[in-house]
C-alpha cells in the first residue's frame, strides 16, 4: 500500500514449518500453522513495505500485496531467504524451521518390516544466522517459542544470532500452535515490550509498528 511509513523498504518474512523428506511419502516437520508469519507479512505490507513472504507448507491464503515464495525444506527456505535478503532492509524469521533433517532421503517408500526403525538425522543450517553473516546491515527480527525462562532465552537468542529484536512467546499446554491468539514479549538490547495476549493479527500489527519505529529511528529518511 502506498503512503505508509515503510514505503520504499523491502521486508522478508519466513513463515510456517518446513518439511524434511524421509522418503517420497513421509516428512519430518514442526507444528506450525504459519498464521503468525502471514499476519506479520500482511501488517508490514499495510505499513507500506514491499514484502517477500517465504512460506513453508501451510494452508493459508496469500495476504494482499505480498509476493509469496513457496518452499518445502529448511535448505529451500535458506536459499530463498538468502536470495530475497540481498534486496531487503528488514528480515523477520517467524518460520518454525526443522532443526534436523534425515541424513539421507530414501529413494523409495520405506517398508514396515522391523519392529523398530532408526533414522540418522543431520543438523539443518540456521537461517537467521546465515542471513545475518551475509547481510550485516539488515534489521533482523527472530521469534522464540519457549516453555520456560522465556525472556532469558530470548535475550540469549538476540545476542547469539545478532538480531535487533526477538519476539518471544510461551508455548506448551495448547498455547501458540494453530490457535488464533498468542502472547508476545518483544526483547531488544535495551528494553522489553509486552504486547500482551491478543489475536495473532492484532499482535502482528503491534509488532510491525514497533519494527517500523525502530527501523526508521535507525534509518531516518
Ligand atoms: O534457535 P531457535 O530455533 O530457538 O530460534 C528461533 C528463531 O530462529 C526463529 O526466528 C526461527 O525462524 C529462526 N530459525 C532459523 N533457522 C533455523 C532455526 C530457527 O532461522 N534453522
Amino acid at each position: 500500500l502506498s503512503g505508509g511509513p515503510l514505503q520504499g523498504v523491502h521486508a522478508v518474512v519466513t513463515a510456517g514449518p518446513t518439511h524434511e523428506a524421509v522418503d517420497p511419502v513421509r516428512v519430518l516437520t514442526n507444528r506450525s500453522s504459519g498464521k503468525m508469519g502471514f499476519a506479520v507479512a500482511e501488517a508490514l505490507a499495510r505499513l507500506g513495505a514491499q514484502l517477500s513472504l517465504i512460506a513453508g507448507p501451510v494452508s493459508l491464503s496469500t495476504p494482499p500485496g505480498v509476493k509469496r515464495i513457496d518452499v518445502q525444506s529448511a535448505d529451500d527456505m535458506l536459499q530463498a531467504s538468502l536470495a530475497a535478503a540481498a534486496q531487503a532492509q528488514i528480515f523477520v524469521g517467524t518460520a518454525a524451521v526443522a532443526d534436523y533433517r534425515p541424513a539421507q532421503t530414501a529413494p523409495g517408500k520405506i517398508k514396515k518390516s522391523s519392529d523398530t526403525l532408526s533414522l540418522a538425522l543431520s543438523r539443518t543450517a540456521d537461517i537467521l544466522s546465515t542471513v545475518r553473516d551475509r547481510h550485516p546491515a539488515l534489521f533482523m527480527v527472530g521469534f522464540a517459542a519457549e516453555t520456560e525462562s522465556l525472556v532469558d532465552y530470548a535475550r540469549d537468542k538476540l545476542r547469539r544470532k545478532q538480531l535487533q529484536m526477538v519476539a518471544a512467546n510461551e508455548v506448551g499446554g495448547g498455547r501458540a500452535f494453530d490457535v488464533d491468539d498468542n502472547h508476545l514479549i518483544v526483547v531488544e538490547a535495551q528494553q522489553e515490550t509486552d504486547l500482551g495476549h491478543a489475536p495473532k493479527t492484532e499482535l502482528a500489527r503491534a509488532l510491525a509498528e514497533l519494527i517500523a519505529a525502530r527501523y526508521l529511528a535507525l534509518n531516518p529518511s
